[in-house]
């Protein structure tokens, strides 16, 4: 097995993988981003194109370990991507699909005939996509979808882009040589043990900064001094202890953590298994948390940001957090915002009490329940609500304003 750290959809990647492994089932297997599709396996049909280095390139006839420090961009990371949107619009529109199992390798073809060539006509268009093979549709859907995008491009006079954005002259993947300006030959080898098993934590190794889909603001009180609470934010082992759901998958260091979170929402129950920078200021005691994690079961993904700031409030501490995340998957569909904040609230009124019974020298092990279980916080949630209704009723009959 060999460890391969790559950049994939835009995030940091580092799994260990067979040398004979290829970028298709790397991807596909490793990641489950199976809008990668294999047809023929031999570099023919195109089903399988990819962008390596923002050039298309053939995933069933590239090495997986030949893509170190490669940025790799499957269907999937195309998603928000303007011209993709334009072209599935335009391949619905014309009727350009129809199994759909050539149609991943086709737009990501198409999408960069669209960025090089604003003046294709149907000749070059169908040059353009020779290398991508379509059994169903008879290509002429197809040409006219590219067609319209280009020609549509052309009327709001958006330049081409040189070389569809190419940064490197020689074969596709040719500029995975460097990596963030490094030469390859440069780089420290990687911490982990390269015979080491595929372990999901891996994948995240590396974990940039992102901006969240969704901001929580939430605060609370502990009855210990600032010093104190900053000293126990520290002890990693003993905040995952205090946070419902959490376990570590590793042992933590003092810049990163490995661990898991156990959430239940109704019939969906999920594991997510990620990893988290830590960054910690004395000076202001602030601190900032930055993770990414996966569950394969439920097919969700959460990348989320904590900051947190210790103000001293009295003899005790007002933490104050701000919690941002990105919720991919089905759990976002049944975890609807206002569910997910009211969560966020239970979920941190049983984290600062564990952390104040610790504080005070009580273990948290107890009181910290072995999952977030989503439904028993709604029923809490749903309980409180119902006593807060009853006493405004009762308050208004009294003649409470
Ligand atoms: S599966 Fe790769 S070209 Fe056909
Ligand atoms: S739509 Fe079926 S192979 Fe192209």
């Amino acid at each position: 097995m060999s460890m391969i750290e790559l950049s994939v959809n835009r995030r940091a990647v580092r799994i260990s993988a067979e040398p004979r492994t290829n970028l298709a089932d790397f991807v596909r297997e490793k990641l489950d981003l199976t809008g990668t599709h294999l047809g023929c396996e031999h570099g023919v049909c195109g089903a399988c194109t990819v962008l390596l280095d923002g050039v298309p390139a053939r995933s069933c006839i590239t090495y997986a370990v030949a893509c170190e420090g490669a940025e790799v961009t499957t269907i999937e990371g195309l998603d928000d991507d303007g011209v993709t949107t334009e072209l599935r619009a335009a391949f619905t529109r014309e009727h350009a699909l129809q199994c759909g199992y050539c149609t991943p390798g086709m737009l990501v073809s198409a999408r960069d005939l669209v960025l090089r060539l604003p003046q294709a006509d149907e000749r070059l268009i169908r040059v353009g996509l020779s290398g991508n093979l379509c059994r169903c549709t008879g290509y002429v859907g197809i040409v006219r979808a590219v067609q319209s995008v280009i020609e549509a491009r052309r009327a709001r006079d958006i330049a081409p882009m040189p070389d569809g954005g190419r940064k490197i002259l020689g074969p596709v993947g040719s500029g995975r040589s460097t990596y963030g300006g490094v030469d390859r030959a440069e780089r420290a080898p990687p911490a982990a043990d390269s015979q080491a098993p595929f372990e999901p934590a891996d994948v995240v190794a590396l974990i940039p900064d992102f901006i969240p889909a969704t901001v929580l603001e939430q605060q609370f009180t502990v009855a210990h001094p600032p010093e104190q609470v900053f000293a126990m934010f520290g002890d990693i082992a003993a905040i995952a202890a205090c946070l419902p759901g959490a376990s570590l998958t590793a042992p933590p260091r003092p810049e990163r953590v490995e661990g898991a979170i156990r959430v239940k929402i109704g019939p969906i129950a999920a594991t997510f298994l990620g990893s988290a920078r830590i960054e910690r200021s004395a000076s202001d005691m602030s601190g900032r948390i930055i993770g990414m994690g996966n569950d394969r079961r439920s097919r969700s993904s959460t990348q989320g940001e904590i900051r947190y700031r210790l103000v001293p409030i009295g003899q005790g501490t007002r933490v104050e957090l701000s919690i941002g995340y990105t919720l991919t998957g089905m759990l976002a569909q049944v975890g609807r915002p206002g569910l997910v904040r009211d969560l966020a609230a239970r979920l941190i009124a049983e984290f600062a009490g564990n952390l104040d019974r610790r504080l005070s020298g009580t273990s948290a092990a107890d009181a910290a329940p072995a999952e977030l279980n989503g439904m028993a916080l709604v029923f809490g949630l749903l309980r409180a609500r119902v006593v807060r209704w009853l006493g405004r009723s009762a308050s208004d009959k009294d003649g409470a304003p």
